[in-house]
Parts: structure tokens; sequence; C-alpha cells
């Protein structure tokens, strides 16, 4: 069971807050600081975001933490009563609705305001209704504040570096308050160097009505026994100081009190000056920012003669503390290790680790896709055509152009060979079946293989290790024979001597007319006179005449070399003709039979011989 917080403190250890706004980084923040304070749990109880989902992921040190999202705020307090924080990021236009409805709430007891621009009206209701039902309220426009080693709201104190460098990361003897949270974070760091530490700061805001004043925590301080001394920071214009001053005549602060004005410069101005904050209007007279360091001074605070001795009138206070006996050497835990985001490690150069993944043929990081090396774009501006893209993303060359036209070809008389194959009648039957255009290609593309479409790289293969190893075709036929194979390339079921397939004529005519030389594709027809002798269905056929074409072509270019020459046909690319080619006809199949409406189909039990 959590022991019950005394009045004073508005945050420690087992504080958790509900976050209002999808403020991913504030809340990373806040958990990268529970984490280097070794907090038993997440300071951050949930977030309220409508449309955000249903949890966020966070990093808590190197773990991921879930941290669920509600789309409102009486939602999120039923599911985290003892979350009695309420860390509202709302816009100016919705920070006083939803302020209102939190404190309004039994279990909140405490709310920070970060927005700037609330209207002083608005404020002045919340500090009313926060009066009435003994709420503290922090803010508006505020940065927040931190119990040093144990909670810390949104931003406060900068990046985790300057937190630790302000040794926040466990409490010091020092109560700090500022209406400015941006010196808040220089003075954290004033503090570790010249006292112990802040034990808790807070920012209250630079409007003219904030919702808890310097004074509301400095008499917390006061109260607090573990704060040994306070240090504030005022700003010129208004008269919150002036409590100060009289709750110093009232020995109502009996710890020392070291104060500084900031807004001196203001006399300067020949006009009176607004300065950063709402609430600091470089105004004359009692609210000018000398004004109040002269009647604190003489209240008792310690005050320096400027902001540069600030830091020494500090230090000397410390030390007097330490040597009364009232604050003893801290026993220091060791600097956590901050776990550091992995892009940011990677660019500061802290981190490096293998890639799983090499990639040479394209690249997508830069303005535009590059394939092998050469922009997008470039292929148009140089009205480059499908065979070229093919040339750089398949074989990582910049084919001449006759043989991008080859390319092309084979990819036109590979394309589609009716609806009776067995790819075409695959794809067919798994349209009609219902099945999407992706199932439907895969369905036909999977009958790709040794006896269809897919013998290219098998004839390119024996082809290549036949004809260069001069063995006679008869010689080739019969070795193929001993061994129980089928020549690839060799053979189709309808097209024949007598019925000559025209897809091989067009590739034939094209090598001999544009190929300086054609050997594998002659040794390939000196083969298919053979193998017609057998049956004239023995044809050279499509897939071979590709495989042999494309021998010819790559052996005629200078841009490849024997080896690449090889390993083109070990790897197996010419297949890839097919596949890409026959896709653009299966998929002319499948919308063929969407457009149909073909029903399911179901082969006739008349064309089954059932045994
Ligand atoms: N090489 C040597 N002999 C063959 C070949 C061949 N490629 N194809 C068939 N034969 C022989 C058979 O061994 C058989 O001889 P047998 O009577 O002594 O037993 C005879 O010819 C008939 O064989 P079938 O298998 O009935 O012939 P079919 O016409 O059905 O085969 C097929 C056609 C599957 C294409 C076959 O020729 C083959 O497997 N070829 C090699 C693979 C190939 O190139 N496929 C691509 C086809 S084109 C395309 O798919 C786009
Ligand atoms: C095709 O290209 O699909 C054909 O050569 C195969 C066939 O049986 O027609």
């Amino acid at each position: 069971m959590v022991e019950k917080r005394k009045d004073y403190v508005l945050f420690d250890e087992n504080s958790q807050a509900l976050v209002y706004g999808f403020q991913v980084n504030a809340v990373q923040r806040m958990l990268d600081f529970d984490f280097i304070c070794k907090r038993a749990k997440p300071s951050v109880a949930a977030i309220i975001a409508p449309g955000q989902g249903v949890s966020h992921k966070f990093f808590y040190g190197t773990k991921e933490i879930m941290v669920p999202i509600y789309s409102d705020t009486v939602r999120a307090v039923s599911a985290h009563p003892h979350a009695d924080v309420f860390i509202n990021f709302a816009s100016f236009r919705s920070a006083y609705s939803t302020s209102v409805e939190a404190l309004n709430i039994k279990s909140i007891r405490t709310i920070v305001i970060i927005a700037e621009g609330v209207p002083e009206r608005r404020a002045r209701e919340l500090i009313a209704l926060a009066g009435k039902l003994g709420k503290h309220v922090i803010g508006p426009a505020t940065v927040g504040g931190i119990a040093a080693g144990a909670f810390r709201i949104g931003n406060t104190a900068g990046t985790i570096e300057n937190i630790v460098s302000s040794k926040l990361y466990r409490p010091g003897s020092v109560g700090f308050v500022s209406k400015s949270g941006g010196l808040s974070n220089e003075l954290y760091n004033m503090l570790a160097l010249a006292t112990d530490g802040a034990r808790e700061g807070i920012a209250v805001g630079g409007d003219a009505f904030p919702g808890s004043t310097l004074l509301d925590h400095i008499l917390r301080f006061q109260e607090n026994p573990e704060i040994k001394m306070i240090v504030a920071l005022g700003e010129v214009g208004g008269e919150d100081e002036y409590e100060i001053v009289e709750a110093l005549k009232q020995k109502k602060i009996s710890k020392p009190l070291v104060m500084w004005v900031t807004g001196t410069c203001a006399k300067v101005f020949p006009t009176e000056v607004q300065f950063g904050h709402a609430g600091a209007k470089g105004e004359g007279g009692r609210k000018s920012a000398d004004a109040k360091n002269s009647a604190l001074k003489q209240a008792g605070a310690i005050v320096p003669n400027s902001f540069n001795d600030f830091n020494e009138k500090i230090r000397e206070t410390f030390e007097k503390l330490r040597k009364e006996g009232k604050v003893k050497d801290l026993e220091e835990p060791g600097v956590p290790k901050i776990p550091k985001d992995y892009l940011k490690a990677v660019a500061e150069g802290l981190v490096r680790r293998p890639t799983n993944f090499v990639c040479t043929v394209s690249d997508d990081r830069g303005e535009e896709v590059a394939y092998n090396k050469v922009p997008l774009s470039k292929f148009f501006k140089d009205k480059k055509s499908l065979g070229s893209v093919i040339g750089h993303l398949w074989f990582k060359k910049d084919l001449p152009p006759f043989a991008v036209e080859f390319i092309e070809m084979a990819l036109m008389v590979v394309a589609d060979h009716g609806p009776a194959v067995s790819g075409a009648h695959n794809t067919i039957v798994a349209s009609r079946a219902g099945k999407d255009l992706v199932s439907s290609l895969c369905s036909g593309l999977l009958t790709v293989g040794p006896r269809f479409g897919g013998a290219i790289d098998d004839a390119a293969r024996c082809f290549k290790q036949a004809c260069d190893s001069g063995a006679a075709p008869q010689a080739f036929i019969d070795s193929m024979k001993a061994k129980g194979l089928n020549i690839p390339g060799i053979g189709h079921r309808v097209k024949s001597a007598t019925n000559p397939d025209l897809r091989v004529q067009i590739l034939k005519d094209y090598a001999k007319k544009n190929f300086p030389k054609t050997k594998y594709l002659d040794y390939a027809l000196e083969v298919e006179k053979q193998t017609l002798k057998k049956k004239n269905t023995l044809i050279l056929n499509v897939d071979g005449c590709v495989a042999v074409t494309f021998l010819d072509l790559v052996s005629s270019l200078d841009i490849f070399t024997e080896e690449e020459l090889n390993e083109l046909v070990d790897i197996g690319y010419l297949n890839g003709l097919f596949v890409l080619g026959r896709s653009i006809g299966l998929i002319g199949h499948y919308f063929d039979q969407k457009r149909l409406k073909a029903g399911l189909y179901r082969h006739p039990t008349d064309d089954i011989l059932y045994l």
C-alpha cells in the first residue's frame, strides 16, 4: 500500500500521471527520467488522446513498454485511480475545459497546464476552483517541474544529458521555484555545482495569474524537512514577489531563501517593455525588478547584487548550512547509464551493426529511386524502355538498344499462348473460384517449371555446355537419352514441324538479322533436325529458342565477361523472362474471367477415368 503523501509533497517516486494530449516525446522523456532514477514503475499511467489508438509503445530503458491510450479523461481515471497528476498538454483553446474536468475528478490532486495563451479570466476561474477543491495547479504557460530522483513533468529540465549533469536523478537539499522554465534548466545545473542539487524544482509559468505562486511552493519547501534551503527566481512585473516579502517579515520562511528577480535591464529602456512572459511587463516603480530585489533583501532574503553573483550567494548559503551540520554529504548513486536512441547513436557514430541485407540493384533513399545507380527520371529523359530497366535491375548492365529490343521481344512472344496452357488454365480456374488477382496469378505461375515455361534456363545450360564442348548434336541427344532426360527447349504438345510455332520464327529471324553470330541457335537447330526424325513435335520450342538466342546475344556483347555469362546461366536469369512476360497474359485471363462473371469451374467427370 503506497504511503499517503504529506501535504507539502506534490510528487514522489510513486506518483503517476495522466497525460492529456498525444505528446509521445514528452512521455518518452518522463519514462527516460524514471529509468535513470530506477523508479519501480513508470510515472505515466496513461495518455488521453482521442483517435490515437489504444496504446503506444515507449522505451523503458532499453526495453519497450505499452502505455494505454484513452479517448477521454473519465475512462483514463477509472482505469488508473492512483494516477493523481494530470499533465494537460491541450492547447489554449481547450486547456480550460479539460482542466476544469480534471479538477472536478476526486482522484486528481495536481494539474499542470502547459499551454500558453489561456485567457486570464479562465486562469482565475481555475485558481478559484482549485482553491475550493483543495487541489494544486502548476501553470498555465509552464514546462512543469521535477522531484529529483522521483518524478518529472514532461520536458522539464531539458535533455536527459542535462538532467544527469544537474544530478536530478537523485534528490538534493534545495527547493527551487521560478517563473521561467528556460532559466530553471540553467539553475538546476547551477545548483548541482554550488550545492548538493535540487530536491524539487517548480516553474510556475509566466502568466499574470499562475495556478500556484512562487510563495505557494516556497511555503511547501519551508514545510519539507528534507529541504534545507530555498532558491527562487522572480520576474519584473506584477506583485507576486511582495507576498514573499510579507511572508519573510511574518517569519513564515525561516530557511535560507536565496532569491533574484530578473528583468533589472528593463530600466535601460525608455518605455515600458513587455518581456517574453505575459506577466513580465517591464513596469517601473514597485513592480520593477530593482524594487523587488531590494524589498526582498530588506525582508531577509539573500539577494545578490546581480544575476552574475547569484551562483556565489547560493554556494555561500549552502556552505554555511554544511558548516552548521544541516546538510550532510550525499551518498552519490552511480551516474545512471542513459540508453541512447539507436538512430541518434548512429548519427553520432557511437554504434554500428552489421546489416542483414545487401542490395546492389536499386536504392530508394535519395530524392528518387535509382535502378542500378541510374535515377528513374533519367530513363524517361533518355527515352529508355522497359528492356533497359530489366537490363539494369536484372543484369546490372546498360544494355545496348538491340539487346533491349530483344528482351522486349522475348517478353512479347511469351506473354500468352491462349487459355488452354496449364498456366492460363490454373489462373482461370482460380479466378472463377473467386480468388483475387494475386492468388489467381500465382496459381498460374505455380505451373511454370521444367515442362512448361520454366525450361529456358535448363535449355541454356544444356545447349551451352553441349555446344561449348564441341559435342555433335546427335551425341548430345544420345547423352540426354542415356540419362533418361528430355532435352529442355525441345518438344511441344501442339506445335510441330508442320504446325510451326511462329513465335520461334520471330526470334530466329531477329537473331539471324541482328546478332553478329548465332552459334548456339545454329547448334540448337541442328539438334532439332535430329529430334524431329523421332517425332515431328520435337521442335525447338519457345523456351529453347529464347535460351539459345539469349546466349548468342550476351556472348556477342562485350559488356558481359565469360564468367558473367556462365553466372547468368548458372543462376538462371532466363526463366525470369518467361515469368515476367507470361504474367501479362495470366493477368489478362484473370480480368477476362472477372469481366465474364464466370462461375466456379468443375471438371466434367466424363473427362476423368475413375480407376
Ligand atoms: N527431348 C528428348 N525426347 C523427348 C523430348 C525432349 N525434350 N520430349 C519428348 N521426347 C520424347 C519422349 O521421351 C518420348 O519418347 P518415347 O516415345 O521414346 O518414350 C516421345 O518424345 C514423346 O514424349 P511425350 O512426353 O509424350 O511428348 P510430349 O509431346 O507430351 O511432351 C513436352 C511435350 C512436355 C514439352 C516435352 O517435349 C518436354 O518435356 N520437353 C522439354 C521441356 C520443355 O522444353 N518445355 C517447354 C515447352 S514450351 C513452353 O512451355 C512454353
Ligand atoms: C506456351 O507458351 O504456353 C506454350 O508454348 C505451351 C503450350 O502448350 O502451348
